[in-house]
């Protein structure tokens, strides 16, 4: 498993902030490059996000959307996300019932107190979800000294934790598509974002990225899908 324990990036990150300023700062868009980076920052400041999955086919909403406030720790330097599972939770459930254990993830900047919210970055990852039943105790430890750095509380419920209120899992989201709204499409990038890129983008803008052809068919793709095959 190349898990990273990535203590010293959370103060990183309060440094680094986001790589592009405020609007009346800003005189030109925001790049891709620019855009997975603000991606990543974002997963580390935000530390709850929403978790979409859907109903398998044996439940009476068979196919239809769940999504629900989630906790996630950004433990893995090429963006994988940690999260704590219980095989309670609905969200758990419609996952690990569907084949593929496929699981969506959105995180969005905060809104309190701007005045138009729609401005806000928000990233959608889009994976699918392993539960880590057969590490050692040792990568157990590591991905709960990472996870209780963002989440002090979940102490209370760890996975192995004898006291916990409910059976829990380490489970790890991998991620294969990236949807990201930077804000207003005036100066913030709007669309995909290629996952390699996202990948290698934590600790800073990658210069010189080209868009390689497969992405850039991805690309096209998904904003296709949204653009084009909705009709109201
Ligand atoms: C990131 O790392 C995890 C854990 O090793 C791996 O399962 C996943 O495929 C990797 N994802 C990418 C985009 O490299
Ligand atoms: C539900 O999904 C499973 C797994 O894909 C499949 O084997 C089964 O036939 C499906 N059942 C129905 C009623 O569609
Ligand atoms: C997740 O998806 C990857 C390919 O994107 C696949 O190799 C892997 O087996 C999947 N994992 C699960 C648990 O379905």
């Amino acid at each position: 498993m190349h898990f990273q324990f990535l203590l010293s990036l959370l103060t990183l990150t309060s440094v680094l902030g986001l790589s592009v300023p405020s609007p009346d700062q800003l005189s030109r868009r925001e790049t891709l490059e620019e855009a997975a980076h603000n991606a990543r920052v974002l997963v580390k400041d935000v530390k709850t996000g929403t978790l979409a999955s859907v109903f398998p086919n044996m439940t009476d909403l068979a196919g239809r959307p769940f999504a629900m406030m989630e906790y996630h720790a950004p433990c893995y330097s090429n963006g994988s996300l940690t999260l704590i599972l219980m095989p309670i939770s609905r969200s758990t459930q419609n996952i690990f019932q569907n084949p593929g254990h496929h699981a969506a993830y959105t995180v969005s900047m905060p809104t309190e107190g701007v005045r138009s919210p729609m401005s806000r970055g928000r990233v959608a990852l889009m994976g699918n979800v392993t539960t880590l039943r057969d590490i050692s105790s040792s990568q157990s430890e590591e991905l709960a000294q990472c996870y209780t750095i963002y989440h002090p509380d979940s102490k209370y419920w760890l996975p192995g934790n004898d006291n916990s209120p409910h059976t829990s899992y380490w489970a790890r989201l991998d991620i294969d598509r990236i949807y990201y709204v930077g804000g207003f499409g005036d100066i913030h990038y709007i669309g995909a974002i290629p996952v390699d890129l996202y990948a290698k983008s934590e600790n800073g803008v990658q210069q010189g990225y080209e868009v390689k052809e497969k992405d850039d068919s991805e690309f096209l793709r998904i904003q296709n899908d949204l653009n084009d095959q909705v009709t109201f």
